[in-house]
């Protein structure tokens, strides 16, 4: 055991800044854009607000019981309420943080890459074959390391010299551009095209399976859940803050920023008449289209393209510090190594096994699907079923800090009896989607 005292956050601010860090990131700004134009628009707006408050409040209300109830990292946490049974729950948490942080970083790479660009020349030229050059090969190995250097650094710095500190100044920062770019972009001639494409109903998407899994790994993915990272970062809670809500604020912010997201995206696009290079992928969106209307925008369009690729750096840095620091708080508890060690070690792992990502996109996009879709709803079923069934008084553990609240009940009931037949069918609509991709991959 480590001998040193757990490490805590300097204010409740800080740990719901740094909370919404790790929720908010290339999920928002990147996926749930994307997801609600191909997937029926506000209709998908709307099954994604109700999966968020059917099975992400609670779930991640159950991750927040175990974490500061045991007050460990997440193998040792589910040993300390369920037993030894439950250990290997804990490694597959850990080891969903480490496959998707492999993949994340290759993604954030090319945004580091994108912000440097920005930066430095602005775009122009045939975007295409620069994502092309970009996305996979040499280069994206490159932006990769770079980034996840980045990352070990933050991690290494501790709780709150590192992970706290950075959400502090760059949550804010995050916010405001965010914010400022939804605002310009409303005021851009093309604004009404855009909306309509982000957000057109089409409501038989709310009566389909495949729309309704695709929401709720949405859900997961973009609230960090089901692989620990709420359970690890309130760990280092105190025992009196109102986790319940909490979550809400967390929930709600990070749902703002997805919304806000698809506002900015799509009107920026389609001011410039550039929609064309977005129907093709949702890859295409981000680092074709955008940066083509970037480029196209005249004067106006180097700061937005740097704002733009900023904050989307931020998000993903945020995220990924959460995803570094729960593989790195397993193994400071389990083999009491100092922090510094742990994340210097994982790190250099997680860069490894990112290189088939960064090489190959169809790699990449089997890891998103086998960890960022699957894993994480196998976790969150096992989160439902935990703190359900197995672990002793989880409502005790919650109303510390919120007596005022009534429905803790409700709540608790709920893991019981609707998460999991709800999440059961889920992972049979996930499974099924990932042994077609594993499929089509062979060619088979
Ligand atoms: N929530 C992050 C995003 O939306 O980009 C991704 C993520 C971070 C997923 C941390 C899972 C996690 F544990």
């Amino acid at each position: 055991m480590n001998d040193a005292p757990r490490e805590q956050w300097a204010s409740r601010m800080g740990f719901v800044l740094a909370a919404v860090g790790s929720a908010v990131g290339l999920g928002n700004m990147w996926r749930f854009p994307y997801f609600a134009a191909e997937n029926g628009g506000a209709a998908f707006v709307f099954l994604y607000l109700l999966m968020v408050a059917l099975v992400g409040l609670p779930i991640m209300l159950a991750e927040f019981a175990i974490g500061r109830g045991s007050k460990k990292s997440p193998i040792q946490a589910l040993e300390y309420f369920g037993g030894p049974a439950w250990k290997p729950l804990g490694v597959l948490f850990v080891l969903g943080g480490f496959l998707i942080l492999s993949y994340y970083a290759v993604v954030a790479g090319w945004t580091l890459r994108y912000a440097w660009q920005a930066v430095v020349a602005g775009f122009g030229g045939d975007l295409g074959a620069f994502f092309g050059q970009a996305a996979s090969g040499p280069d994206a190995v490159g932006w990769h390391i770079a980034f996840m250097l980045v990352t070990v650094t933050i991690v290494a710095g501790g709780i709150r010299g590192g992970i706290e500190r950075s959400a502090v100044i760059l949550m804010p920062l995050l916010f405001f551009i965010v914010v400022g770019l939804a605002i310009f972009a409303a005021t851009l001639p093309g604004a009404g095209a855009g909306y309509a494409f982000y957000l057109k109903m089409d409501f038989s998407a709310i009566l389909s399976f495949r729309v309704l899994t695709e929401a709720t790994s949405q859900a997961f993915f973009s609230l960090s859940l089901g692989m620990g990272a709420m359970l690890t970062y309130s760990s280092y809670l105190s025992r009196d803050d109102n986790m319940p809500r909490e979550s809400v604020i967390i929930a709600g912010s990070d749902f703002l920023i997805a919304f806000l997201a698809g506002l900015m995206v799509f009107p920026l696009i389609f001011a410039l008449g550039l929609a064309g290079d977005v129907s093709e992928d949702q890859i295409g969106a981000l680092f074709i289209a955008l940066p083509g209307a970037f480029g196209e925008m005249g004067a106006v369009g180097r700061p937005v393209g740097i704002l733009f690729f900023f904050a989307l750096l931020v998000g993903a840095l945020t995220s990924a510090i959460s995803l570094l620091e729960v593989v790195v708080s397993a193994i400071i508890d389990n083999w009491s190594w100092p922090r510094r060690r742990a994340a210097l070690v994982m790190g250099v792992l997680i860069t490894l096994a990112g290189i088939p990502s960064a090489l190959n996109t169809n790699v990449l996009g089997v890891v998103d699907q086998i960890a960022g879709n699957l894993i994480l709803a196998v976790g969150a079923l096992s989160l439902a079923i935990f703190v359900g069934w197995v672990m002793p008084d989880p409502i005790g553990e919650v109303r510390k800090g919120a007596e005022g609240v009534r429905w803790l009940p409700v709540w608790r009931a709920f893991l019981r009896y609707a998460v999991p037949p709800l999440l059961t069918v889920i992972l049979y609509f996930s499974v099924r989607s990932t042994i077609g991709m594993i499929r089509g991959l062979f060619g088979g």
